[in-house]
């Protein structure tokens, strides 16, 4: 129940009955030390992280949660709006919170300081082709994301601090960006196009062919010379690093597959959130990626009145020409009553096509509340929806 007294739409659409996601069990469990919020972009991954992590912190688990770009709003009430790259105290709770947003940029030039002798660390973070590509190449961020699980992970057994290790990601279009962006950064770090442009930097003359020569200089006359130059800098700099990226990418892939791991999918139900979801479902299972369940959230909030959409629907037509305001206002009111009786009905229909297709999806439902989530508030109350707590 929400606090209005209303009910979201009945989980089951004709015969197939949807497990129920308990969130707090899985809050609870001693086992659980990280828990990944996917979905598609806008569909409340850091809203979900954020609630979850608090509601762990209150009921008694030390956490850390790593939020990527939250509103600017939340992360004031969170303190992380200074960008730091390192977890701080939340203030505001009685439990033990950590949060930080992820500074992607911040994260790359760690991961090389710690791969490379100083001398070369300097040398690669000074060059522009670097601080272009650390800053701006699709699937950075994701990479970065999962580059700082494994940071917070060590950091955590190494010092106990955190038993619990909440992990929002990136506003990528596609969940699946996720996990698919460490092997694109990696492939494109040591892929072909890089060797042959690293080649003049180092090989022999012999394989200055035409060929090349024709390649080198279409890429010199689209980019220009002095771009040419810095990725050929990048590149011979960057490659005794390749072998150090793509162990730890690997390591952070085995941590995704662990026990004490959870995936969470978050969706709007609507027919491209949910499809994507199912894509996702999918490839961790695939991936032999440990899936805890569906969120649906923002759903429309069930009227509960016993009106159907059609009856509200023919009372509207009927009143909405009429001559007084009380019966064109009471129009007003059924015809909103309808569309959210269809909208309801909908998403229904939408959750439960969803759920014939995978049927051991364990899922909950969260309303959508009237207000956007910008402060501890929030959080607590979604925290509560999300366990069906009827605190809430
Ligand atoms: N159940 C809800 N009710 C009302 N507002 C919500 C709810 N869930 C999320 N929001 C709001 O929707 C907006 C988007 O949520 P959020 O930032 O968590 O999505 P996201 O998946 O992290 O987005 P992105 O892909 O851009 O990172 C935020 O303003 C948030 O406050
Ligand atoms: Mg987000």
């Amino acid at each position: 129940m929400t606090r209005s007294g209303a009910r979201v739409g009945p989980m089951t659409a004709h015969h197939t009955p949807t497990p129920h996601l308990d969130v707090d069990a899985l809050l609870d469990d001693p086992r659980r030390r990280i828990i990944v919020c996917c979905g598609s972009g806008g569909v409340g991954k850091t809203t979900t992280a954020a609630s979850l992590a608090l509601r762990a912190a209150e009921r008694g688990r030390r956490v850390v949660v790593l939020t990527i770009d939250p509103a600017r709003r939340l992360a004031q009430s969170m303190g992380i709006d200074a960008l730091d790259n390192v977890p701080r105290p939340v203030r505001g709770t009685t439990g033990a919170l950590d949060a930080m947003m992820l500074d992607m940029k911040r994260t790359f030039d760690e991961v090389v300081e710690s791969q490379a002798t100083p001398e070369k660390a300097q040398q690669i973070l000074s060059n522009p082709f670097y601080i272009a590509v650390s800053s701006s190449f699709a699937g950075t961020q994701e990479y970065m994301a999962m580059e700082k699980l494994g940071q917070l992970d060590k950091d955590a057994r190494a010092s106990g601090r955190w038993d619990l290790i909440v992990v929002d990601t990136p506003p990528s279009r596609s969940a699946l960006d996720f996990l698919d962006a460490p092997e694109r950064l990696s492939s494109f770090l040591d892929g072909k196009f890089m060797r042959l442009l690293l080649a003049p930097a180092r090989g022999p003359a012999r394989l200055m062919t035409a060929g090349f020569n024709m390649v080198t200089k279409a890429v010199t006359t689209i980019i220009g010379g002095q771009v040419l130059h810095d990725m050929q800098a990048f590149v011979s700099a960057f490659d005794t690093l390749f072998g150090g990226f793509r162990q730890r990418a690997q390591r952070t892939f085995e941590l995704l597959q662990a026990d004490g791991t959870s995936f969470l999918v978050v969706a709007a139900p609507e027919p491209d959130a949910l499809r994507e979801a199912a894509y996702f479902v999918e490839r961790l299972s695939e991936e032999q990626m440990p899936l805890a369940g569906l969120v649906v959230n923002r759903a429309s909030v069930d009227p509960e009145v016993g009106l159907s959409a059609a009856a509200a629907m023919s009372g509207y037509e009927r009143l909405r020409d009429s001559s007084d305001d009380a019966s064109r206002m009471a129009a007003g009111l059924l015809r909103l009553h309808a569309d959210r009786k269809l909208a309801v009905e909908r998403e229904t229909r939408l959750r439960g096509r969803f759920a014939t297709a995978h049927p051991d999806v364990a899922t909950v439902v969260l309303p959508a509340l009237p207000t956007d989530v910008h402060d501890l508030d929030g959080l607590r109350r979604i925290g509560a929806l999300l366990s069906g707590d009827g605190a809430a």
